[in-house]
């Protein structure tokens, strides 16, 4: 049977540091939702440009758009032993979607690890955040500095500072985390799934905890 997990946490908690670790261990793909639109905005699709004002702005691209990109996704072939989600669901109508989409590709949620993480330390991590043009791996310029500045340590490629880390718009997408998204939270305890972490630990030390969910397999 596939394996799904959902990573919760507000923006800047370390998902997709951990997503990226997790998945690798578990031999399944990491998906993630911000990621697919950041993809389709490179490459200039009509869903990019599509997206693009909701991200910069801080808002959520609307249920309509992101969960037939997410089903389509997670129904690829590559995806056909699980997946680690980052950044979907995010709103109760994308956690009921998802629900449907798991069944219908005859999986099941394993887990859904909240990485709890309070809001200045927040603000310290996604303003200090570097990502590799490339590959997207994520740095940061204190907590996990690539070996050489500026550069990615597997293949060289350029680190740059995503449009929506500028504060305000931090500010905006906390907030929309906090009314829209931080519901999930009591959805997934409800059934069972919620395991929380403490993301204020260094990344090893996080992942350390999220090592544990193999563990309940
Ligand atoms: P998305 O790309 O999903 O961003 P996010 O959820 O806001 O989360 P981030 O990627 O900013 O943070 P993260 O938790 O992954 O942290 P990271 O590992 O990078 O979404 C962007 C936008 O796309 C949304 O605003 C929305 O517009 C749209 N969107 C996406 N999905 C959507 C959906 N489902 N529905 C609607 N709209 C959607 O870490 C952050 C930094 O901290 C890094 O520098 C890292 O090195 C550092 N760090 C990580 N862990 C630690 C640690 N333990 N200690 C110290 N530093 C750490």
């Amino acid at each position: 049977m596939s394996i799904y997990i959902v990573l919760l946490g507000p923006p800047g908690a370390g998902k997709g540091t951990q997503a990226k670790m997790l998945s690798e261990k578990m031999g399944i793909m990491h998906i993630s939702s911000g990621d697919i639109f950041r993809e389709n905005l490179k490459s200039e699709t009509e869903l990019g440009l599509l997206t693009t004002e909701y991200m910069n702005r801080g808002e959520l691209v609307p249920d309509d758009i992101t969960i037939p990109m997410v089903h389509d996704r997670l129904s690829k072939p590559d995806c056909k032993k699980g997946a680690v989600l980052d950044g979907f669901p995010r709103t109760p109508a994308q956690a009921e979607a998802l629900g449907q989409i798991l069944e219908k590709l005859g999986g099941a949620l394993m887990s859904a690890p909240y990485i709890e993480v309070p809001a200045e330390v927040l603000i310290d991590r996604l303003g200090g955040r570097w990502t590799c043009r490339a590959c997207g791996t994520i740095y940061h310029e204190k907590h996990n500095t690539p070996n050489v500045n500026g550069c990615c340590d597997f293949d060289g490629t350029e680190l740059y500072q995503r449009e929506d880390d500028k504060p305000e718009t931090v500010e905006r997408r906390i907030c929309v985390y906090l009314e829209q998204t931080s519901l999930l939270i009591e959805y997934y305890r409800e059934q069972g799934l919620l395991y929380e972490v403490d993301g204020t630990k260094t990344i090893e030390e996080v992942a350390g905890q999220l090592e544990e969910i193999k563990k309940k397999r």
